[in-house]
Order: C-alpha cells, then structure tokens, then sequence
C-alpha cells in the first residue's frame, strides 16, 4: 500500500512551522517518497524523552514552501509511512480577539477552513469515504498539550477556533472584523488541511497556536507584517520547543482517543 518505504521508524511526529527548521540533536535524516510525491523536506529523526519523534519542517528549510504549496498530504504519508501514531503541529498564528495576547498559546479544539483548491484528501475515488471532523484535535492529546505549556508558565488558551485562510495573503480589515464578530479567536494559513489529512491516516493531531499578532480586524492596532510574525516566532522559538519536549515527555503510549478508528464506518 506504499506504506513500506522504509525501515526507520518513530511514534511522535512535529511539523516545524515560521522561523522553527530543527528540534532534534545530532537527528538522522530520511528522505521518504510518497505516492503523492516529496515532503517538504527530509525527515530528522531522534529520540526526545526516551520516544522516536520524526521533524519535518512543513515550509522546507529555506522557507521554499509558502502555505498555499505544501505538498501537506506528502507530509502525512511520510510520518505515517514511519510508523508515527500521534502529530503536534506548532503554528504561528494572528490574533482575532484583544485576550488572546502576542506571545500567548492556544490548544485549538475548533476549525473554519477558509483554504481553497488544496488537496486536502487521500479519498479521490474509486473508495468513497466520508470521515467525521466534528471534532478535528485529538481529546487525549489536547489537556495533555494544555498541562504541558502551563507547568512551564506559558500563557496557555485552553480552546480555540482557528480560521484557516488560503494566504499567502493576509486578511482585509473586513474580512478579519467577520471572523472576529463570530468569537473564532485564531487565524493561520497552515492548520487546514494538515490536521485533516492526519485524521484520514488515523493518526492523533494536535496543534500549538503561537500567537505573533493581533491580525488587521482589531481597532487601533498596526497591520500585520510578515517580518513581524517572524521576529515574534524567532523571539519565542525556545519557548515553543520547551512546550514540545514537556508535551511529548507526558504523552502516555496508550491511546484513549477514537483518532486511531476514524476511518471505521466511513466507507460508502
Ligand atoms: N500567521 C501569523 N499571523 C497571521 C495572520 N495575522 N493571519 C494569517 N496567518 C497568520
């Protein structure tokens, strides 16, 4: 089924986002193949808290891939190809809301996809499926994630709803007033499809929202630069990797979660 690609293999798996290209000392690195084609990059493998954890970096490391170009199912076929069962993904992120502060992390628990023209499914035919999103994080990993930032005195967002805009562009001030006017807290380019895609592959998904802006729709406030959202991630690069390690250190190898039996009953 292509799966068997190669030998190597690793159970947590982190995309790196903005401004954050390696998490692992000393890694290996693995070029996997998919039939979708090739990751956006080679996969660093290593072990962190005694687990194998796979790296990719979803924009290359050159930041060659803007978000409207990553070959995001590549990327899910690749960590799955590994072995890996369970996926963090740190996203840099605006804000929509005046509480939800620059520097501050949210747990995402919600997603409005606003993407379009992705190829956003492993299901293009001749198998019909139709698989539940209702609720696109992973319930076991996301209080896990939460704990995790908050033992290390980040200011952490236990909820949130992520608008997922097709970029590369930033949002109009109309646009981003419709968002805020809805209560959705969040605002990206990267987190749909890729936390869809791992569902498909029954793999866990959980996403860091970085925040690095307030976005164009808050009143009174400068709009949103891309220089701007790469010096807050690089300012906050070691604080995002320490919630990673805390995260993946405090993940139990039982799962508890339904993510692993998505695809059961969603055939047609
Ligand atoms: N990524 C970081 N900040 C963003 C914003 N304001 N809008 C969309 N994506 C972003």
């Amino acid at each position: 089924d292509g799966m068997e690609t190669t030998k190597e293999r690793a159970e947590i798996g982190v995309y790196g986002g903005s401004g954050f290209y390696s998490l692992i000392e000393n890694p290996r690195e693995v070029w996997i193949e998919t039939p979708y084609g090739m990751p956006s990059d080679k996969i660093a493998l290593g072990e962190i808290a005694g687990k194998k954890v796979a790296f990719l970096p979803r924009h290359g490391k050159d930041h060659r891939y803007p978000p409207q170009s990553i070959n995001y199912r590549a990327n899910a076929w690749a960590m799955k190809a590994l072995g890996v069962t369970r996926i963090i993904g740190p996203t840099a992120c605006g804000s929509l809301q005046p509480e939800v502060k620059p520097g501050s992390m949210v747990v995402a628990d919600q997603i409005v996809d606003r993407t379009s023209g992705r190829k956003d499914t492993f299901y293009d035919g001749p198998v019909t499926t139709h698989v539940s999103f209702a609720d696109p994080y992973c319930a076991q990993l996301r209080p896990i994630a939460v704990d995790a930032l908050r033992s290390l005195d980040i200011d952490t967002h236990d909820h949130g709803t992520i608008v997922v805009i097709q970029g590369p562009r930033f949002s109009t001030r109309a646009e981003s007033k419709w968002f805020a006017s809805h209560g959705w807290e969040v605002i990206n380019m990267t987190n749909y499809p890729e936390s869809y895609l791992a569902r498909e592959l029954e793999m866990c998904y959980v996403n860091i929202s970085l925040i690095t802006d307030y976005d164009v729709g808050l009143e009174g406030i400068e709009p949103v630069s891309h220089a701007e959202v790469m010096k807050v991630f690089a300012s906050n690069n070691e604080r995002v990797k320490n919630g990673i390690f805390k995260i993946i250190a405090a993940i139990p190898a039982e799962r508890t979660c339904t993510c692993g039996s998505a695809l059961a009953g969603a055939r047609g």
